[in-house]
């Protein structure tokens, strides 16, 4: 079966084609970033007009890339939610038109669960495993047992940690999408400089809060040393408080399911720092940790289409009235 899988739900239209033989077969994904940066965050109505411009390029050249054309596709995935709802709207409403159009089958797919079976583009990951969904709008932790089993042990009480990302760099005045910058620039400086909070929820161990460090770091800046000190030192410092916590949670869900495997999935599973502490924090606790490629940790359409493919394959499809939704059944 080859699926056609449609990704908008924020601010990258991406588009690629998954083969039930042949694997990934293309992978096209058309960045905003430089839209947004102007505003220092995404403009829900400008990331809508700009989907709806370069939604079918996008298809397009997965399909070109791919090597074949609309008619030999078996079916169209598109993320019906959770996300912008304007956002997802164009890339759900142009797959169901095209699906109507090729009279074809198509399937929804829910943004959260497709980063939570992302790690099989690349790895054969045995079930159960522990994934850490973390990105600019979530930060949870689900055991996940099967291709429709994902069962959400924690989750944050306020930011998600790319939005603690996000906001730290532009209070430190490094620009946007701040999570990035900040991971490169901490890589030059101490991050056991200076100790910012690590919070914890009495009676939820298993749950995250970053807002509390949010405020430290606006404190911290606002006055010395903080005022006068190494940016580098004071990325790396808060960098580390982030993905303290991360990593902890992850590995005490690990333990307290007795599941000996973690998959990282989202945009900050990208972060170098919580790769190299996730896998040897993992290791000496005998947990074996996927790392997804870096593409396949940010929004991409080659996770849609996977899990596109493995809904089509199983019968699953979708009316072509299906909804967008802006939050997820998978988010608690
Ligand atoms: O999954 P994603 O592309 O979009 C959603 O939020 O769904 O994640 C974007 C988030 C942003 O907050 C961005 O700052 C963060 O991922 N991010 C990173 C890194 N690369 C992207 N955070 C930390 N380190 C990185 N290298
Ligand atoms: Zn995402």
């Amino acid at each position: 079966m080859r699926v056609l899988g449609i990704e908008s739900s924020c601010d990258e239209t991406a588009a690629a084609v998954y083969d039930s033989g042949g694997g990934l077969l293309s992978n096209v994904v058309t960045s905003q970033t430089a839209i947004h940066a102007l505003y220092g965050g995404v403009v829900p109505e400008l990331a809508s007009r700009e989907h709806i411009r370069t939604v079918w390029p996008a298809a397009e050249q997965a399909l070109a890339e791919a090597g074949c054309d609309a008619a030999s596709l078996d079916g169209i995935a598109a993320t019906a939610g959770p996300g912008l709802i304007g956002a997802v709207l164009v890339g759900l409403s142009f797959a169901r038109a095209l699906a109507y159009a090729l009279k074809k089958p198509m399937v929804g797919v829910d943004h959260l669960e497709a980063h939570i079976y992302a790690g099989f583009l690349e790895h054969d990951i045995p079930f159960p495993y522990i994934s850490l969904l973390v990105s600019g709008g979530h930060t949870s932790l689900f055991l996940v047992s099967s291709w429709d089993q994902a069962r959400c042990l924690g989750s944050t009480r306020d930011d998600a940690a790319g939005e603690a990302f996000d906001k730290a760099a532009k209070m430190m005045g490094l620009g946007y999408p701040g999570g990035a910058i900040i991971d490169r620039m901490a890589a030059d400086g101490d991050r056991a400089r200076f100790p910012f909070p690590r919070a914890r929820i009495s009676g939820a161990p298993l749950d995250f809060s970053f807002s509390g460090l949010k405020t430290a770091l606006r404190t911290f800046l606002e006055t010395p040393p903080g005022k006068i000190a190494a940016q580098a030192d004071v990325a790396a410092s808060f960098q580390e408080a982030i993905v303290d916590s991360l990593v902890k949670r992850t590995l005490a869900a690990a333990k307290a399911q007795g599941v000996p495997r973690v998959v990282l999935a989202g945009g900050v599973s990208a972060n170098s720092r919580l790769r190299d502490k996730m896998t040897s924090e993992g290791e000496k606790a005998g947990v074996r940790v996927f790392l997804p490629a870096r593409v396949f940790c940010t929004d991409n359409a080659a996770m849609v289409a996977l899990l596109g493919e493995r809904r089509l394959s199983s019968g699953a499809s979708s009316g072509l009235d299906l909804p967008a939704y802006a939050s997820s059944r998978f988010s608690r």
